[in-house]
């Protein structure tokens, strides 16, 4: 029998081997960790700061955004106008509901295909270890790297919306939980989308995002320069335009974006003497 995990719990580290669930998470009418479908709400809802009653209804999300997602007020009202959509079904009756379930959000409008299918359905490692395969270097995912490995799951399941919707969702994750380096490159390590996925956690050191730091301009800024020619879909490619940006000038530690001391260090050689 399937026990529902009480939150806050640690997923084993270990993988899961045995046979799929008979039902989908979505359609087995219970709510439990495996029906959140997005790894940010997993792993607040883990936390045991999104707070969801026995049937996975949730009141707190605006918060969550504002307080670990750095959300402006407009873009975490933005995100619980839709998450309630999901949940109440038309614009007139989320404007008008209070909360939002999570098991709505498998299936949903938001749900699409050519995702890393890490979650759909429950965890899988298999899936993760083939998005870590797409690291460039071994430690960390850069946009670049992301992006291919987007592109490969365009090519398993070929869709336009999905495209557009993935890029915001990868672009996002690396925008709340990512780094730069001393290079000006973005990226999420790799222990960290394993800790986010896998074991449902945020990340070892991280700090939430600047309050307000997410808003619309700085969504859109960080979607285009996901999609950017700059961080093209493949890794040979993703690496030379990691080249291309260590000429920019702008020093990306005072960016105010969270860095590598290792790194920073690294690149301030010469000034720390
Ligand atoms: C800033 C906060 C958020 C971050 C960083 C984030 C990040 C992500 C990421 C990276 C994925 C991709 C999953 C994958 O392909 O592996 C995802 C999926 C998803 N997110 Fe979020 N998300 C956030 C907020 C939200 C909100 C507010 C909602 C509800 C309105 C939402 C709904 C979803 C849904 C439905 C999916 C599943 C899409 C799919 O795989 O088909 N997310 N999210």
């Amino acid at each position: 029998m399937k026990v529902t995990p009480t939150p806050p719990f640690s997923r084993p580290l270990e993988v899961p081997t045995g046979p799929p669930a008979a039902k989908a998470p979505s359609e087995d009418g219970r709510f439990t960790i495996d029906d959140i479908i997005c790894p940010f709400q997993r792993a607040a809802f883990n936390e045991g700061v999104l707070k969801a009653d026995a049937d996975g209804n949730v009141t707190n999300l605006k918060e969550v955004l504002q307080k670990y997602a750095g959300a402006s007020w407009l873009m975490a009202g933005i995100g619980v106008h839709a998450a309630k959509k999901l949940t109440a079904g038309s614009d007139w009756a989320a404007f008008q509901a209070n909360s939002y379930n999570l098991q709505d959000l498998e299936g949903s409008s938001l749900d699409h295909l050519a995702d890393s299918q890490i979650l759909r359905g429950g965890f899988h490692a298999d899936r993760l270890e083939k998005a870590l395969s797409f690291s460039s270097d071994g430690k960390r995912l850069t946009l670049a790297d992301l992006r291919a490995f987007q592109q490969e799951n365009l090519a398993e399941e070929p869709d336009r919306n999905s495209e557009t919707f993935g890029a915001a969702e990868f672009a996002l994750l690396v925008k709340v939980f990512g780094r730069i380096d001393g290079e000006g490159t973005k990226f999420i390590r790799n222990q960290d989308l394993v800790t986010l996925y896998r074991d449902a956690k945020w990340p070892q050191d991280w700090e939430p995002p600047k309050p307000g730091s997410l808003n619309l301009l700085s969504t859109v800024g960080a979607v285009s320069e996901y999609l950017s020619d700059k961080n093209e879909p493949t890794r040979e490619q993703g690496l030379s335009s990691q080249t291309t940006k260590a000429s920019s000038g702008t020093c990306p530690f005072l960016s105010g974006r969270p860095f590598d001391v290792e790194e920073a260090a690294k690149q301030h050689r010469d000034k720390l003497a």
